[in-house]
This record gives structure tokens, C-alpha cells and sequence, in this order.
């Protein structure tokens, strides 16, 4: 069976863990100090924190800003259900806004008229780079310095990936990362990243990620402060991850580039954006569109080629935010988006044959 994705952990990542378990403090210990380090340097920021998931790097983004109870964050309903919770978790709504179906990504035109009418409410914009494809960040960072709004990139899904030559994780305020197992990278286990160029947000969060524990007085807590750090070990197999990364992405941009040759004029199958000179995509995910995706996922499975849905419902609709006075027909983009996608194989373990294989399975179905 071809995977969707593949986990990669070797002898030099296990021996690392070990080293750390039998070396170093299992909390704060000399290699998360380091993967900061490397990381900070990786993405271009002058901070970088590690913490227990990317779903805590964008809450205490938003906790760092100061947004909580009465204010709007503007963000996608294209995205994995956790960018939205974030907001939700520190008493802010959650203001959606549509896609646009090129790239699956926050419309700015869309967040200008948000803003437009809900003025004073709105506090940050939350662009997701879905799938790792850039999101249109001039004209977002554009629309925030015009409107003193903060700019919380979620870069949960683009390690490695850029826009205008900048990482993503580097444009916005502060770049929000996840270590999650399928991830280009992990940590194997959860994890997270929050990178900024700003001394102030790095003071912050690094307080409230433990526990809220004053750095100055010993023995007291300046804030309600979370446990949300980053054990050791995990940060000692992400140093060794990390620098493998973009021979990762290389290798994921070989698979895509064949994929688009191969598949590019099937009618019926759409394919995501090409990289250009402004945008180079992490590509997290390759993934197609089309109408009856359940007959072509079903065709693969049965060729021995898995497939899956990133995501089967735009975030407006799953219950908890249909409580928050969301309906259908809201963001008929995003509506179309979550019925038609489907991620087929990406990983830097597919071989050429493994490629032919997938696409001439493709092209079969499209005939047949
Ligand atoms: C776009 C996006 N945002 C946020 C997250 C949350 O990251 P984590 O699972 O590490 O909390 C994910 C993880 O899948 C994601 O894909």
C-alpha cells in the first residue's frame, strides 16, 4: 500500500533521545535552548520558543497581543479546526472571512471588508498557508499596518516554505508552528514553535508557557500562565530533524513537479498552485480537487494507493461554531473547498516508480 504520508525516524534521531533522557534535565534542558537557536536562525527571527503544540502557539500569540474577551481575530474557515479554537480559547470570536479557490487561502479583499464593518472589534488577522501554499502576505500585512491590527501567521502546515524570498514563520508579528507527527517536520510527538522578531512577545510567552513564572523574583507568578513547554527529548530529535528539512522539501518538490507534468490537462482534476518566484510552497500537502472525490478515493484505495481529506467541513460548520450563529451557504468558497478536496501521496519516501504508479492510476480513472 502507497501511504498519504510516511514518518521518518532514524538511528541519529533515537540516539539523540537517548541522550537527552539520560543526559539533560527532561524540562528546559540544553537542548531545547538549541533547537531555539537553530530554529530562530532556520526561519530568520530574532526569537524562537518551543512549546508543547502549534494549537499553543497561536493561543499565546493572541494572549501576548493582549486579545481576549470582546475582540475579533479575522481568519479562514479553510483550515484544520485548531486555528480557530486558539481564538476561541482566550474569549475572542472567531470572525471568518472567504477563501479564494486558486489557493485555498484568506481573501484579502474579503478581510477588508470585514474589517470595514466590524471596526472596532477587530484586533489581529490569522492567515492560514494552507497545505503549506503562502498566503497573500503584502496585502495582509498591508490591510494590518493600515488598521493597527496584528498579524499571527499560522504556519502550522509550511516549514521550509516562502514568500518574496522571506520564510514563512518570519513575516507576520509572530509565526506559529506545529511538530505534529505527519508534519515536514516533527518532533515525534506534539509540539510547537512560536517565532518573533519581538523582545516584548518572547518575554511574554515564555512566562506564560511556564506557568507564568516571574524571571526576576523567585518564588512568584506575574501571570496565569499555562504548562506549555517543550519536553527535552522531543526537542533534542527536532534539532536533528530540523536539519534535514529542506532536503525534505526538495525531495516533496521533485514528486510535485512530476505530478503536475503528468497530471496538469486531466479535465475534471484540479491541481494546486505552482510555485512562482514570490510564493515557493512547503508542500505539506498535495492536494487535488474534484467533484466526486469518494469514487476516485475509492478507486486508489482498491490500486493499493491511500488517500485522505484535509478537511471534510470548513471550520463555520462544525457544532461548536454553528453555535456561534454560523450557517451554510456563509463562505460558498470554503463550501466547495470542503467538499471536493483530497490529498493524494506526498513524502520524501515515494519513489519514481512509486509516481508513475499514482499518476497513471489517475489518468486510468479520468479515461474510464
Ligand atoms: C493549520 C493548522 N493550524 C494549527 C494546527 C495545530 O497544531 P497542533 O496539532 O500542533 O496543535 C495544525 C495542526 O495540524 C494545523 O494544521
Amino acid at each position: 500500500m502507497i501511504n498519504t504520508m510516511e514518518l521518518i525516524f532514524d538511528e541519529e534521531m533515537l540516539n539523540a533521545a537517548i541522550n537527552a533522557l539520560k543526559n539533560e534535565f527532561f524540562l528546559k534542558g540544553e537542548s531545547v535552548k538549541k533547537f531555539e537557536e537553530d530554529f530562530k536562525n532556520y526561519i530568520g527571527t530574532k526569537h524562537a520558543l518551543a512549546l508543547n503544540s502549534g494549537t499553543t502557539a497561536l493561543h499565546l500569540s493572541l494572549l501576548a497581543f493582549g486579545i481576549g474577551k470582546n475582540n475579533y481575530v479575522i481568519t479562514t474557515p479553510a483550515t484544520f479546526i485548531a486555528t480557530a479554537n486558539a481564538i476561541t480559547y482566550t474569549g475572542a470570536y472567531p470572525l471568518f472571512v472567504d477563501i479564494t479557490l486558486n489557493d485555498y487561502n484568506i481573501n484579502p479583499v474579503k478581510i477588508e471588508e470585514a474589517i470595514k464593518q466590524h471596526k472596532d472589534k477587530v484586533k489581529a488577522i490569522m492567515p492560514v498557508h494552507l497545505y503549506g501554499y503562502p498566503s497573500k502576505m503584502d496585502e495582509i500585512n498591508e490591510l494590518a499596518s493600515e488598521h493597527d491590527l496584528c498579524v499571527i501567521e499560522d504556519s502550522c502546515q509550511s516549514h521550509g516554505g516562502s514568500y518574496k524570498g522571506k520564510k514563512l514563520g518570519s513575516i507576520g508579528d509572530t509565526g506559529t508552528f506545529s511538530f505534529y507527527p505527519s508534519k515536514n517536520m516533527t518532533v515525534a510527538g506534539d509540539g510547537g514553535m512560536l517565532t518573533t522578531n519581538s523582545d516584548e512577545v518572547a518575554d511574554h510567552v515564555s512566562q506564560l508557557r511556564d506557568c507564568g513564572r516571574s524571571k526576576t523574583k523567585a518564588g512568584i507568578h506575574d501571570y496565569i500562565g499555562y504548562t506549555a513547554r517543550l519536553n527535552t527529548v522531543n526537542a533534542a530529535i527536532g534539532r536533528v530533524q530540523l536539519k534535514h528539512l529542506d532536503k525534505w522539501v526538495q525531495q516533496r518538490k521533485k514528486t510535485v513537479k512530476r505530478y503536475h507534468e503528468e497530471l496538469d490537462d486531466i479535465e475534471g482534476l484540479v491541481l494546486p498552485p505552482k510555485d512562482n518566484n514570490d510564493c515557493q510552497s512547503a508542500w505539506h500537502l498535495f492536494v487535488v480537487r474534484v467533484k466526486d472525490r469518494m469514487k476516485l478515493k475509492e478507486f486508489l484505495f482498491k490500486e493499493g494507493i491511500r488517500t485522505s481529506i484535509h478537511y471534510d467541513l470548513p471550520v463555520h460548520l462544525h457544532p461548536p461554531y454553528l453555535k456561534m450563529d454560523y450557517k451554510e451557504t456563509m463562505f460558498p468558497n470554503a463550501e466547495i473547498w470542503a467538499k471536493e478536496v483530497l490529498t493524494i501521496p506526498l513524502h520524501s519516501k515515494l519513489t519514481e516508480e512509486n509516481i508513475t504508479f499514482i499518476t497513471q492510476k489517475i489518468k486510468k480513472f479520468f479515461k474510464t
